[in-house]
């Protein structure tokens, strides 16, 4: 398999086209109910509001709107948000970290789009859910579990996408405390998930006097190894932390992430699940990484002085070409994703997850997958 060919602007309408027709398709199947976090056997299960990945496919239904300003979107977006407004009020399944990967593509996109008060309402009590988490001593805010319990006592390289939210919670709100503890932790994580060769921990340790512990992994391989999307995740989550805090540091870790990223990527741009492995091992892919960091790369351009970002667009271009023509669902049947390949959690003999969604479609791979093509049809206005 050569390089791929960087995509181009009529491939991207197509792809996009392409995508938003598989949301439509599934739209009677996921609107009552939501779609679970990874496909079984490439047709995705229903499942109730109460994974933390269901915000993904509200999320795609947002930007097949954006794409085609149908009602029908509209209106399955906005009964989406009556779903998440009851979840948040009622607390299911909301005591962890993962509310602005609930919230912001669920209910912050359907604000800005339409102005719904419901949407900002909900948001905003997903922000202050998140902050309560926030743990003073260590400054970081606790990922998973009964707060300050000594094997809970982490975050993980994920958050970073979790705290847009935040952000947005402040700006809307006037009120600082969602940004300043956005900010207290991102200091914490990027002191502490990077690793000195750019590489990353998927989740880290504090000690209960607030000093560094260790890191540890859950969904990568083994704690040293390099778990793809969570290299994914630090890359795009640290050019938004710059983009919100105009902190050097985090565009410095933005620049030592994606070049180690970079420097363990197979031809083909879409990398295994651990990038300990490269492909000739037989060890499934993770698309949905590919899809994250080209999102991470499409921000950076989008905001940094052009004479910063060089080859970024082109590798952006390549990566999404790479899932376009390799990866895509190619027969559209109601319940499929868009892209294929995705890896939501291999067991090992040295990670601590359960084992599902291997070699699958993943929600927010579809997600984001779609989110890059957006980007680079038209001048895109985040929900992050
Ligand atoms: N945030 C969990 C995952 O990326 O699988």
């Amino acid at each position: 398999m050569s390089r791929p060919l960087p995509i181009t602007g009529e491939q991207v309408g197509a792809a996009l086209d392409k995508a938003v027709e598989q949301v439509r398709l599934n739209l009677p199947k996921y609107t009552k109910k939501c779609q679970n976090h990874s496909s079984v056997k490439g047709i995705y299960p229903t499942c109730k509001n109460d994974e933390w990945t269901c915000g993904f496919w509200p999320g795609e239904i947002w930007l097949a709107y954006e794409r085609t300003h149908d009602g029908a979107f509209r209106e399955a977006g906005l009964t989406l948000v009556d779903s998440f407004d009851r979840r948040i009020r009622r607390k299911v399944k909301v005591a962890h970290h993962d509310m602005g990967f609930l919230y912001t593509p669920a209910c912050v996109a359907a604000y800005k789009l339409t102005g719904d008060q419901k949407a900002r309402e909900a948001a905003i009590l997903a922000a202050d859910q998140l902050i309560s988490r926030f743990q003073p001593k260590g400054e970081f805010i606790q990922a998973w579990g009964r707060m300050g319990s000594p094997i809970n006592y982490r975050f993980i390289i994920d958050c970073l996408l979790n705290l847009p939210l935040l952000y947005w919670a402040s700006q809307e709100t006037g009120d600082g405390k969602y940004a300043g503890i956005a900010k207290r932790h991102t200091a914490t994580c990027m002191a502490n998930s990077f690793r000195p060769d750019g590489s990353t921990f998927h989740t880290f340790y504090m000690k209960k006097d607030g000093s560094p512990g260790h890191g540890r992994t859950c969904q990568g391989y083994q704690d040293d190894s390099f778990w793809a999307r969570g290299q994914a995740w630090g890359v795009y989550g640290s050019i938004l932390s710059y983009r919100y805090t105009k902190d050097p540091a985090a565009l410095d870790t933005f620049k030592r992430a994606l070049a180690f990223y970079l420097t363990r990527l197979p031809e083909d741009l879409v990398p295994c699940w651990d990038m300990l492995f490269q492909p000739d091992s037989g060890e499934p892919r993770d698309s949905s990484s590919a899809a994250i960091v080209a999102c991470g790369l499409l921000e950076a351009v989008r905001i940094l002085p052009r004479e910063e970002t060089g080859e970024y667009e082109r590798l952006a271009r390549e990566m999404v070409g790479s899932l376009a023509a390799n990866y895509a669902v190619e027969t559209p049947v109601e319940g499929t994703g868009l892209i294929l390949h995705g890896t939501y959690s291999k067991k090992s003999p040295y990670n601590t997850c359960f084992p599902e969604g291997v070699d699958e479609c993943t929600s927010w791979g579809d997600f984001y997958y779609m989110e890059a093509l957006t980007r680079l049809a038209e001048d895109w206005d985040p929900y992050w």
